[in-house]
Parts: structure tokens; sequence; C-alpha cells
């Protein structure tokens, strides 16, 4: 029986997946990661269920029996974060292209039925236009941009060239349960939600107009299983966004609207390599595939919220 593989599978997003996939049934699920912003507490109850391998997708030896045979690879793994990418760009490049080059070849070598890839929205840049659709062309703004832009034009010669399955979705600012607030580069609603818990002022980059298509995680977990199945898809590429347009003003305005209370935000510099407006054009993914965002975003703060509450 072959079997599953999530790169990155104990972090926010993998492990999103991982519990997808058992809710559909998956009877075998291998979990990669190397543990660096992942952590096995994200996959606590669902531990038993799967085979967690404590390794690194940047040793091809490593990684190259774990997913021999596999039906799909779900290729999450990376570093993320903008002004990482900035501050410290070798570990990023690192993983982000040499890791995925590593797992697009094992996954050749290995005879993987698919594999679907974590790409993202940064590579459109500051296009003149929303919503961004995928055939505009990209123009990556930061280190991480351009290695995750990579990954997809990898993801289109294995396919073109070695006949290999792959999908690349591009994600837009995920948000959810298990984002990790605990470091100057998490996601900007995960150190909201903390700030709001902590009765604090969060620091908002620039005059905090700029938009975002915030993602709620279990929308991005069950698009990449329908991406996992949908016929004729090879080497394509397709927004995972849910269409929405959000600024961080309004964002801050909701939480404390739900919590009940008024904390002024903090301004400071805008950020180096910031997008200002990202939103979805999703008119692909949905036709393609089969997208069907369920959450709202005022339902994924809600439901985020509650989770940050009860951590
Ligand atoms: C980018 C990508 C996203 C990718 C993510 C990975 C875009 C449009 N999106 O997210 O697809 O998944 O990288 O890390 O490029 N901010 C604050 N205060 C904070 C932190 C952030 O104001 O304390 C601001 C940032 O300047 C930015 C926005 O919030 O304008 C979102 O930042 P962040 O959550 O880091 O994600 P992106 O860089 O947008």
């Amino acid at each position: 029986m072959s079997h599953y593989v999530v790169t990155g599978g104990a972090g926010f997003i993998g492990s999103a997946i991982v519990r997808a996939l058992l809710a559909e049934g998956a009877r075998r699920i291998v979990v990669i990661d190397n543990l660096l912003s992942g952590s096995e507490s994200n996959l606590e109850e669902v531990r038993g269920a799967v085979d967690f391998q404590k390794s690194d997708i940047r040793n091809y030896d490593e990684i190259a029996p774990l997913v021999r045979g596999a039906a799909v690879i779900f290729h999450e793994a990376a570093i993320p974060s903008v002004p990482r990418s900035i501050d410290d760009p070798v570990p990023s490049h690192d993983v982000n292209i040499n890791g995925t080059f590593n797992v697009l070849r094992a996954a050749r070598d290995g005879n993987v039925g698919r594999v679907v890839y974590a790409a993202s929205s940064s590579a459109y840049g500051d296009t003149e236009v929303l919503p961004k659709q995928e055939w505009m062309t990209p123009r990556p703004k930061s280190p991480y941009a351009l290695q995750k832009l990579v990954g997809e034009y990898y993801m289109n010669v294995f396919s073109s060239v070695f006949g290999l399955e792959t999908v690349a979705l591009r994600y837009f600012n995920v948000y959810g349960p298990r984002q990790d607030p605990g470091s100057p580069y998490s996601g900007v609603l995960s150190l909201f939600m903390k700030a709001v818990l902590e009765r604090t002022q969060p620091t908002i980059f620039g005059d905090g107009s700029q938009s975002r298509d915030f993602t709620y995680v279990e929308d991005v977990a069950a698009l990449n299983l329908k991406a996992a199945r949908a016929p004729n898809v090879s080497g394509k590429l397709y927004n995972g966004g849910n269409g929405g347009c959000i600024t961080l003003n309004q964002a801050w305005a909701l939480l404390q609207k739900l919590e009940g209370v008024e904390i002024p935000a903090r301004y400071g510099p805008p950020r180096a390599g910031d997008v200002h407006d990202s939103q979805a054009d999703t008119t692909l993914a949905v036709r393609d595939l089969g997208h069907a965002p369920r959450f709202s975003f005022e339902e994924g703060m809600r439901r985020t919220l509650e989770w940050y509450r009860t951590q």
C-alpha cells in the first residue's frame, strides 16, 4: 500500500494537512521534519497515527528511502518569512531551493505519484492590479519570494522534463491554530493574537493600510487534498487564497472587537521587501481543483483566537 509524505509535517500548515489526511481515512503518513520551526506538539493527538521521521530535506540520502513509492508528497518544509530571508539568507536559500530540489529528485527517483508544493503569493510582488492572477509576471521583492518562485519553476520543469506529476499552490498568508507567535518572524496574525490576549500593543510596520488575503489553515489543507487528486493539472500553478482583502488596521480592529478591548497599535517604519497588497483570484483553483474555501475572515479569526486562549 503506497503512502503519503508530508515534509514539514510537524509545522503549522503541514500538521493541518496531516490531520486532513487522517480525517479522510489515510492509513500511512510519513512526516519528515527537522523540527527547526516545527514541533512534535503540533502532532500531539495524532502522533500515534503517523510515522514521524526527524529528518532534513537538505539530506538526499536521508529522505530518499522515506519517499520511495509514495502516492503523494505534500512539500511544506521551508524556512518561511520575508524578513528572515533578508536577515539570514543562506539557510533559507539552502532549505527552500536546495531542499526542494532534493525532494523533487527523491520523488522522481522513487517513482512518487505526485508532488504538491507550498508556493507563496510573495512571488507576485507588487502588481498593478488586484486580484492577482496566475498568468501575471512574477516580481519577487525578497530572497524568500525568489526562493519560493524557483521552487515553482522546478516543479514545472520536473513535470515537463521528467514526467513527474507536480502541482504548485501559491499560499496567501495562512493563519489559524498552531501558528507559532514565538518569533519576530512569526506571521502577523499570530503576533496580533498574542498581543490582544496579553493586552499589549502590537507593532504595525508602515501605516497599516497594507492588505492581505488571509487564508484559514483548514481551507489550505483541504485545497492540498484536492490538488493531490485533480486530473490533468501536472506542472500547473494555482492561487491558494480565498479572495479576501483585509488591511492590517482592519485585522487589529476586529481582534479588539472580538476581545472587547481598546488597545491602539504602535506604528513603526515599513519593512524591507514588504508587498503592499495581496489578494488572490481563485477562478482557476475553483475551476480545476474544486477549491471551495469555507471560512470567512471573521469566522477564522474567532476560531483561531479561541485556540490561542486555551494555550
Ligand atoms: C509572506 C507571503 C506569504 C508567505 C509568508 C511566509 C506575501 C504577500 N505573503 O507573508 O504568502 O506565506 O511570507 O512567511 O508576501 N507586520 C506588522 N507587524 C508585525 C509583523 C508583520 O505590521 O509584527 C506586517 C508586515 O510588514 C506585512 C504584514 O504584516 O505587511 C504581513 O507580514 P507577515 O505575516 O510576516 O507575512 P508576509 O510577509 O505578508
